[in-house]
C-alpha cells in the first residue's frame, strides 16, 4: 500500500487509538494513546513474554507489546469488533497490515475466556473494560484464569469518598449516556475483587480523579 492509499484507508475508519503507522501517518483516535501507555506504566521490555490484550479495539497496546519484544501477542475483543459502540475491527486490521505485525486476534466475549480456549499469558492487559462488564467479579475470575504472572488493569472508578468497598450501578446509561457502562467500582472494591479472584500482590499505579467521586484507576496485580 502506498502512502496515499494508506491515508485514504485511514480516513474511512472511526479510530479509538492514535497509532503511528509510519510515513508520517498517525491515526486520529480519541485522546492520546501514548499518554495512556505511560499512565499504565506499560512494561518497557516484554522480551520473550506472552501478552494478552483484552478489549483491544484498534490494538494500540497489542502493537506496543509486540514492539517491546513480546513473543506472542493476542488481541481479543467482541463488542466493538462486531460493529457496536461506533467502532469496528477495520482499524485493528489496517494497522496490523501497515505495521507488518504478527499480532494474533480472536473475537471472544470476556466471559468466554478460559485457559482451554486461549491459553495463559505472562502479562494480561484489561484496560477500559471492567466497567463495561455486567458481571464484573465473574469477568475478573476469567481474566485471572488466563494470567500466569501479571495483570495491568485500568478502569473508570466512582464512589471514591466511600471508605468501604463499593460499586455504583448504572442501570440506564447514567455514565456518559452509554448503556454499555454498567458499574463504577471504587478503588478499594477493585483491589478487593482482584484479591478475591486470586491475585496475591496488588499495587496501585495511578489514580486520576475527574471530580470528588469519579476518576480513572491503574493497578498492577500478580498471581
Ligand atoms: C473503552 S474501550 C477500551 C479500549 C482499549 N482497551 C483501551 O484501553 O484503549 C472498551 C473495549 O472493550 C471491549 N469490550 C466491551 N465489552 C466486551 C466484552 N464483553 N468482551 C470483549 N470485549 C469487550 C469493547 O469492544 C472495546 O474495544
Amino acid at each position: 500500500m502506498n502512502i496515499n492509499e494508506l491515508k485514504a484507508e485511514v480516513a474511512k475508519i472511526n479510530w479509538w487509538h492514535t497509532i503511528d503507522l509510519g510515513q508520517g501517518i498517525v491515526t486520529p483516535g480519541k485522546g492520546d494513546s501514548a499518554m495512556w501507555l505511560k499512565r499504565l506504566a506499560f512494561p518497557s521490555d516484554l522480551s520473550g513474554k506472552t501478552f494478552l490484550d483484552i478489549g483491544a479495539w484498534d490494538g494500540y497496546f497489542s502493537f506496543a507489546a509486540e514492539q517491546r519484544g513480546a513473543r506472542r501477542v493476542l488481541a481479543l475483543d467482541s463488542f466493538v469488533w462486531q460493529g457496536n459502540g461506533g467502532g469496528s475491527k477495520a482499524g485493528f486490521e489496517l494497522a496490523r497490515r501497515a505495521l507488518n505485525s504478527k499480532v494474533e486476534d480472536i473475537e471472544l466475549e470476556v466471559l468466554e475466556i478460559s485457559p482451554d480456549r486461549i491459553g495463559t499469558f505472562d502479562v494480561v492487559l484489561f484496560s477500559g473494560v471492567l466497567y463495561h462488564m455486567r458481571h464484573p467479579l465473574l469477568a475478573l475470575e476469567k481474566v485471572c484464569s488466563v494470567t500466569s504472572d501479571m495483570l495491568i488493569l485500568e478502569t473508570h472508578v466512582d464512589l471514591m469518598s466511600a471508605k468501604w468497598p463499593a460499586m455504583r450501578f448504572y442501570p440506564a446509561g447514567e455514565l456518559a449516556g452509554d448503556g454499555s457502562n454498567w458499574w463504577g467500582p471504587n478503588p478499594i472494591a477493585v483491589e478487593k475483587m482482584l484479591e478475591v479472584v486470586g491475585f496475591r500482590t496488588i499495587k496501585t499505579i495511578g489514580l486520576y480523579p475527574m471530580d470528588n467521586e469519579q476518576g480513572r484507576l491503574v493497578m498492577h496485580a500478580w498471581r
